[in-house]
């Protein structure tokens, strides 16, 4: 077994195991709406097993940057459609990934210049993104416990949302520091309602969002991205293998499409984040296994061969090859990605990567 031996997922066969990791661009047009650049992009891609895309917000609360496209407006929607319309023309699958930035925020970014919300009252360290360039991280506003329920709605309507614009699954965004995750772990999350303290508790957001999000799509086009080794976004917890051991062993009841775990990187590693690679998670979880981060096409294929995981995601190699299956098939040499267009701009460095045919032509 390697890259390229088909796999069932849910009700989908995919045709290699080579997925498009979920990749924020900043591209999106006025109102947070995707467009046609949006919708070439992606289709350049489809021969992906599977496309992740770009982190998509819930709701206007949880906008955390300039430019990245929402799931809640009907033109949202609009614009959706021709990106999912464009991956399936191509014969591709696309998924949605649900987020909400929760303290990565800044008021120049909220409705009515709220403060953001959290689990806890605790500012991250650094600057948030705004239409106005850097501004230090505000301190966040601790989320009553009586707003919850409308946290998990604003996921759930984001998922109707992504099945009514054509995705053909959706991805619940608990990784990298964000709400979800802020939940999870003991830095973030200083709660004393049912949603913080013990280690249950501290889940109980994701694992209700991931119901609400099934109930929308059934198990089988569900998946969740977790990164139990991250301190991106000031992130830490005291106990990881206990806090991402309940978790993952919770998430086997909902036998969903699939979890995704992001491997240590090296800056995890140079912040002290506990180094908790996806093979130490493996044998507890017991449904389909995605993993990430500096996979080669080497390391991937190894790791499908050592039954590590069923599925790789590419996040910058799949910018700078928009046909990378067909790279790793034959074996060539890559396209160089240009980390300077990686957030924010047009065209360049967007859709202008040659595939291999254009380049030989
Ligand atoms: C430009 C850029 C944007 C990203 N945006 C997202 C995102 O929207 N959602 C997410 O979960 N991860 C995001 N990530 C993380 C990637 O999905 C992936 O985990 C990371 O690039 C490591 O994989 P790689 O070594 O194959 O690139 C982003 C990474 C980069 C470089």
């Amino acid at each position: 077994m390697d890259l390229f031996t088909p796999i069932q997922l849910g009700p989908y066969t995919l045709p290699n195991r080579i997925v498009m990791a979920p990749l924020t661009r900043n591209r999106a047009g006025a109102r947070n709406v995707p467009g046609r650049l949006n919708a070439l992009y992606y289709a350049q891609r489809a021969s992906a097993g599977l496309i992740i895309s770009e982190a998509s917000q819930v709701s206007p609360q949880g906008l955390g940057y300039p430019g990245t496209p929402g799931i809640y407006s009907p033109e949202q929607l609009e614009g959706w459609k021709l990106v999912t319309d464009a991956v399936h023309q191509q014969g591709g699958r696309i998924f949605l990934q649900l987020w909400h930035v929760g303290r990565i925020s800044h008021p120049d970014l909220q409705p009515e210049g709220a403060l953001p919300v959290a689990p806890s009252a605790l500012a991250p360290q650094g600057e948030a993104a705004t239409y106005e360039g850097m501004k230090p991280f505000v301190t966040p506003r601790a989320l009553e416990t009586d707003e919850i329920p409308d946290i998990i709605e604003q996921y759930r309507k984001g998922a109707e949302n992504a099945l009514a614009a054509g995705f053909d699954g959706v991805e619940i965004h608990g990784a990298n520091g964000y709400l979800l995750d802020q939940f999870l772990r003991d830095g973030t999350n200083q709660r004393t309602d049912v949603y913080g303290g013990s280690i249950e508790n501290r889940a109980r957001l994701l694992l209700e969002v991931t119901e609400a999000v099934v109930g929308v799509w059934g198990n089988a086009r569900v998946g969740v991205r977790l990164s139990p080794s991250g301190t991106f976004n000031s992130m830490s917890d005291s106990d990881p293998k206990a806090t991402f051991g309940y978790v993952i062993e919770q998430l086997n009841r909902f036998d969903l499409a699939y979890l995704h775990l992001r491997e240590p990187d090296a800056a995890d590693i140079r912040h002290g984040g506990a180094p908790l690679p996806s093979s130490y998670f493996r044998p507890i979880y017991t449904g389909t296994l995605m993993v990430n981060t500096d996979y080669t096409l080497e390391t991937g294929n190894k790791a499908i061969a050592a039954g590590h995981a069923d599925l790789v995601a590419y996040g910058i190699l799949f910018i700078a090859n928009p046909d990378l299956p067909e790279r790793f098939r034959l074996g060539v040499p890559l396209n160089q990605p240009d980390p300077s267009t990686f957030y924010g701009g047009g065209e360049k460095g967007y859709i202008d990567y040659p595939t291999l045919k254009e380049r030989q032509a």
